[in-house]
């Protein structure tokens, strides 16, 4: 048994008389302990299946299955514990603006029901863990896209889930702040044994961080497997173009103009 399961996930909504189908048909296992990339291009449905995940969108028809439990199974305050086992992080981070980095980590926790002074202990050791031990009375307003959404890391870290999703959680940074946070995901799914779902439309993160990935394409699973196949053979037109975009963007950042044409003769 597979820690996440989705079987024939289909989301519909409806706009004003229109239907519009987010996802249709979706099937994907993801194990324990991995690291699983998501990609696609915008609107593809990747927020919606990451959503689906925790059931903040509840499936038109299909199933999500966390640890063999089915989520429609539960009642609203089973699935409230659930959810709690289940971290998010976000590409605009989601900080309490009023509140320092010491309060906004220990937020959850005070809900939770934990003592204050507890919390702040608890708090102070995931602000250390994520590397920003000295900017807890920083507020929000006062960080950098980078020390924000290692707040937001630790926020998500401190009901201590089993799994953490992670949408587009380093689409607004720069590529050095990209590769520290997609560092420390990975020094977590180490340390903590997390199971850790990333959407993203940049291969270049799954390529750094991920051993498997699926691409979803107009609402469609159309290819899955192991990270490293699918860069070397994609099959489907959507993998083709994403791969194809990354090596365009790795040629921009990096290498020579003689071998970029090499890289891009190769892809082509
Ligand atoms: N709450 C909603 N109501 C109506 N339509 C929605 C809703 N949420 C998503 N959609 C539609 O579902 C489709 C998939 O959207 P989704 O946000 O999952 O895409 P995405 O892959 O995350 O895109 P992006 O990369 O731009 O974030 C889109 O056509 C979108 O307009
Ligand atoms: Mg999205």
């Amino acid at each position: 048994m597979s820690e996440i399961e989705i079987r024939n996930l289909t989301k519909k909504f409806e706009v004003k008389g229109q239907v519009v189908d987010a996802l249709r048909g979706i099937d994907l296992s993801i194990e324990k302990g991995d690291i699983f990339g998501i990609i696609g291009m915008s609107g593809a449905g990747k927020s919606t299946l990451v959503r689906s995940i925790n059931y903040l969108e509840k499936p038109t028809e299909g199933k999500v299955l966390i640890d063999g439990v089915d989520l429609e199974s539960l009642t609203e305050k089973q699935l409230r514990k659930k959810r709690s086992e289940i971290g998010m992080i976000f590409q605009s981070f989601h900080l309490l603006e009023q509140k320092n980095a010491m309060d906004n980590v220990c937020f959850p926790l005070e809900i939770a029901g934990m003592k204050k002074k507890q919390a702040r202990e608890k708090a102070r050791k995931l602000l250390e863990t994520v590397g920003i031990g000295d900017k807890e009375k920083s507020y929000p307003s006062q960080l950098s896209g980078g020390q924000k959404q290692r707040v937001a890391i630790a926020r998500a870290l401190a009901t201590e889930p089993k799994i953490l999703l992670c949408d587009e959680a380093t689409s607004a940074l720069d590529p050095q702040t990209t590769k520290s946070i997609l560092g420390l995901l990975k020094k977590i799914n180490e340390k903590y044994g997390i199971t850790i779902v990333i959407i993203t439309h940049q291969m270049s993160v799954v390529s750094q961080i991920c051993k498997k990935v699926a691409i979803i394409d107009g609402g469609v699973l159309v290819e899955e497997g192991d990270v490293e196949e699918i860069f070397r053979s994609p099959k489907s037109d959507a993998a083709k173009e994403l791969i194809f975009e990354k090596k365009v963007r790795y040629i921009k950042n990096f290498e020579q103009p003689e071998d970029a044409e090499g890289q891009v003769k190769e892809v082509v």
